[in-house]
């Protein structure tokens, strides 16, 4: 791998260093742009950046792309900190069903929704899994996703869970973006369990988080927090189960009610909170001075029909808040992050800064990629979105459903 130089570059964006990890509240408008400006790139690292008229010229030109970014922008490629990319088959029938008046949860308690997936996931062969998943990596790529949550949750079985987090593991080494993998075995009870609670959270406990922390299968571990899914209290033993093998908790909560899933989470200390299109007071009140990522997933809102998670009430709490896709067959079938760009401003408003630093350094810190992505300095990986020509970044949400990302540049 050589040397990278980017020049003529409209605007650089979210550049600098010492920029913090997270963006919370006010800080969230903060973006900075260097205007006319250069990135160089080498052996997959930043090495310089800086405005055009101060650049100093390479010692060595051996070995070098030179890219003319005139017109156009560059900015530190989108983290995506919540999939569930791995998946059998899409679900267009469940869709039509939508329309024709059901709705998720309905379709769900029919046996359709995530069951339907993990009937389908049984049929598939691990490679043909990893086939798939692979060709979705890199539209998603070409979006401009640079790091990728994979979770499982379509098995929920010891061989299917194990399954699809050996497919995950596969792609870690497959791809040329980081992946991190989250345990979500607690993503539904599948129908042998449907009135043995007891007897599935056990096999999750006693037989699939042992195997997954002696292969070394996850980095997180994930609950569908909701009613007719897993209770708070359930949660909690999964969540502590796993903790014990040193999975952190990203968990599911909020999404159709609030039921003190985010107070738990905190205490437990996850790493994020995900969905929130529903927020109590009470959920405000245990996110402030944690730690914990408040994730907001638009598309899913979008595709369901179901409220935008309340961003502005986050912010205004002085909360960072991170935007991920949920990229799934069920609710989510689009890994696009410049449509959820679009929606976080057009449905949430956030300003499209403020919606950049949920999709970059906060989406960064959501998926423990802080020291290398979600921002343009020194020693991070190179992994930056060049874009089209465009008159300013506003132009990116506001041109909803263009693909304005004219490439990903990885290392
Ligand atoms: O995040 N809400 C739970 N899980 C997924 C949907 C899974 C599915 O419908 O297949 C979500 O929206
Ligand atoms: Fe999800």
């Amino acid at each position: 791998m050589g040397k990278i130089l980017i020049k003529n570059i409209k605007g650089l964006v979210q550049c600098g260093e010492n920029l913090p990890k997270v963006r919370k509240g006010a800080e969230m408008k903060e973006l900075p742009i260097l205007e006319n400006a250069f990135l160089a790139l080498e052996d997959g690292v930043i090495i310089e950046y800086g405005l055009m008229s101060e650049w100093g010229g390479l010692e060595d030109w051996r070995d070098l792309e030179i890219i003319d970014a005139d017109g156009k922008f560059v900015l530190p490629a989108f983290c995506d900190s919540h999939t569930h990319t791995v998946f059998a088959k899409s679900r267009e029938e469940e869709f039509v069903d939508r329309i024709n008046g059901l709705t998720y949860e309905e379709i769900a308690v029919r046996g359709g929704g995530i069951l339907n997936s993990a009937r389908r996931l049984t049929e598939m062969s691990e490679d043909d899994l990893f086939n798939h998943a692979i060709i979705r990596i890199d539209r998603l790529k070409s979006y401009g996703t640079g790091a990728l949550e994979i979770k499982s949750g379509y098995g929920l079985s010891v061989d299917g869970e194990l399954k699809m987090l050996r497919v995950i593991k596969r792609l870690k080494s497959a791809c040329d973006i980081p992946i991190k993998a989250t345990f979500l075995g607690a993503h539904a009870f599948p129908p042998e369990f449907k009135d043995n609670h007891r007897g599935y959270i056990d096999l999750i406990i006693n037989e699939m988080i042992p195997k997954i922390a002696e292969e070394k299968l996850a980095d997180y571990i994930d609950v569908f927090c909701e009613r007719n899914y897993f209770s708070v209290e359930e949660m909690e033993e999964i969540l502590s189960a796993g903790i014990a093998v040193g999975l952190q908790p990203k968990v599911h909560v909020n999404q159709f009610s609030a039921l003190g899933g985010i107070r738990k989470a905190v205490e437990l200390n996850a790493l994020s909170v995900d969905h929130l299109e529903e927020l109590a007071v009470d959920d405000l009140e245990a996110l402030k001075g944690s730690s914990v990522m408040p994730t907001i997933l638009p598309s899913c809102s979008h595709f369901l029909s179901i409220p935008f998670g309340d961003a502005r009430r986050l912010m205004d709490s002085n909360l960072p808040v991170a935007l991920a896709s949920d990229f799934n067959p069920g609710s989510t079938p689009s890994g696009n992050l410049s449509f959820v760009w679009s929606l976080a401003c057009v449905k949430m408003k956030m300003t499209p800064e403020e919606a950049l630093n949920a999709l970059t350094i906060n989406a960064a810190y959501a998926m423990d990629l802080s020291q290398t992505h979600g921002t343009i300095s020194i020693g991070k990986k190179t992994a930056v979105i060049l874009t089209k020509e465009i008159p300013n970044l506003a132009y990116i949400p506001y041109s909803f459903g263009d693909q304005l990302i004219e490439r990903l540049i990885i290392s």
